[in-house]
Parts: C-alpha cells; structure tokens; sequence
C-alpha cells in the first residue's frame, strides 16, 4: 500500500504535490470513491481515477539494460526499427515501461528503464546531478591538454557545457583514432558527440559505462536485470547532491 499521491506521481501524470492538490480538490477517486484525505493509502490493484480518467498504475519497476547499438531509445518508432522495448523478455514487456534518458541509435550501454515517473524526474532533470560516464572513440591523435580543455566546458548550440571530467586511455597510431573517457553531469542531446565535435574530434563510437554507480558488468549485450533496492537507494541520494 502507498500513499495516493505517491502512486498519482509514479504514474507520470503529475508531480506528488500536484497530486496533492487534485486530492484536496475532490478531483481523485478510488475504487469510485472521492478521496480528501491525503494520507489515504491504495494499492496498485486498485482502480484511480483523476477528473474522471483512469490513471494507469503498473507496480514500479526499475531495470537496467545493456543496450546494444542499433537500437532506438524510445517505446515506439514509426519505421518500424528494434526499440529498448521491444527487445525486452516478455515478461517486462507490458509493464509501461519507457528510456531514463535517451542514448543514440548507435550508442551501446548502461540505460536505466522504469515505469515511475517521479524516479525518471529525478534521475534526468535539469537539477540532477548524477554521473555518467563514457568511453569514447575519437577520430584523430588528441593530446592530453585538448582534451582537458572540455572540463571547464565549451559551446554547444549556444550553450556552455558545465563543468566535467576526462581522462585519457590509449591511442591507435594506425586508424588514427584515441580512445578517452568523459563523465558528464548532465545530459544534453547528443551532449558527449556534439562536445568533441566542438573541439574537433568527431566521435567514432560511444559506450556510456556508468549512471551513477549502475554498470551493466554482467549483463550480455541487449539483456537486463532489476536493481536492487540498495542501487535504487543511492540513486536518490546522488540525485540529490548539489553540483560541486
Ligand atoms: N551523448 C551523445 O552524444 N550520445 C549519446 O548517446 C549519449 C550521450
């Protein structure tokens, strides 16, 4: 049983204090009863309504992937290409679930997926200040001081990057290409290409490695697994930390 609010807010309709308000409003209903009282509890079994409409309320589920590249992060697509969904096992495909974020088609790696609105909020806003991390294959021989000069951030579409790490891992004389790592706090589209575009260094591939302590060690490419409650724990506390 969880507080109504609570379950209002999981559902992605609104937030929990929104919620809050409908219920002291008279505009939620539980089991067709009108509900007033804000520590009223429910269960995810029970039917809610708010101004009449059904909210649909599916038990939280928290999952990460390992997505593999060639695979579109988002619910549906229009031409018919995999979706993080889609490649799901059967038994999460029907829980509502959608992407925490996004990573690009030709992106492989960690992605959380979560049928919670409030956790996804959380997790992605503008306030979050969560860590994620990427290894990333460059085209191009970069040297230690270049690619320092992204920590302080750079200009994309107009906007200055905040603050972030790098670090150097190997180069490949050969194919003229050097593999580094970033970690960024925030989440801009196509943030970590459009960065090394900036400097001059086009991206050849990107594998996101961590968000905030999730790895995917473990899990094959294209497989999931649920987080346990002490990960999903220290993600609220990281998302709650102020930027440094
Ligand atoms: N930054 C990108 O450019 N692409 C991703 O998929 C993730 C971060």
């Amino acid at each position: 049983m969880e507080r109504i609010q609570k379950i209002i807010a999981r559902s992605g309709l609104c937030s929990r204090r929104k919620a809050e308000e409908l219920i002291k409003e008279g505009r939620v209903q539980v089991n067709g009863v009108t509900v007033t009282e804000l520590g009223t509890k429910a269960s995810y079994d029970d039917i809610i309504t708010v101004d009449g409409k059904q909210i649909v309320i599916k038990e939280p589920t928290y999952l990460v992937m390992n997505k593999p590249r060639g695979v579109i992060s988002s619910v549906k697509d229009e031409k018919n290409r995999k979706t993080v969904i889609s490649i799901l096992p059967k038994e999460f495909q029907n829980l509502g679930l959608y992407p925490v974020g996004r990573l690009d088609y030709d992106t492989k790696g960690v992605l959380l997926l979560t049928n919670d609105g409030e956790f996804m909020n959380r997790m992605v806003g503008p306030n979050s200040n969560i860590e994620k991390e990427y290894l990333v294959r460059i085209n191009g021989i970069i040297s230690k001081e270049r690619l320092k000069s992204l920590e302080d951030g750079v200009v994309i579409d107009g906007y200055k990057t905040r603050k972030c790490k790098t670090y150097f891992v190997s180069m490949d004389k050969k194919n003229n290409s050097s593999l580094v790592g970033i970690i960024l706090k925030e989440g801009k589209n196509q943030q970590v290409k459009k960065m090394f575009a900036a400097i001059g260094y086009p991206v050849k591939r990107l594998t996101r490695i961590r968000f905030g302590e999730i790895t995917v060690d473990g899990i094959p490419e294209g497989g999931v697994r649920l987080l346990k409650p002490h990960e999903l724990k220290r993600l609220y506390v990281l998302s709650n930390q102020t930027s440094k």
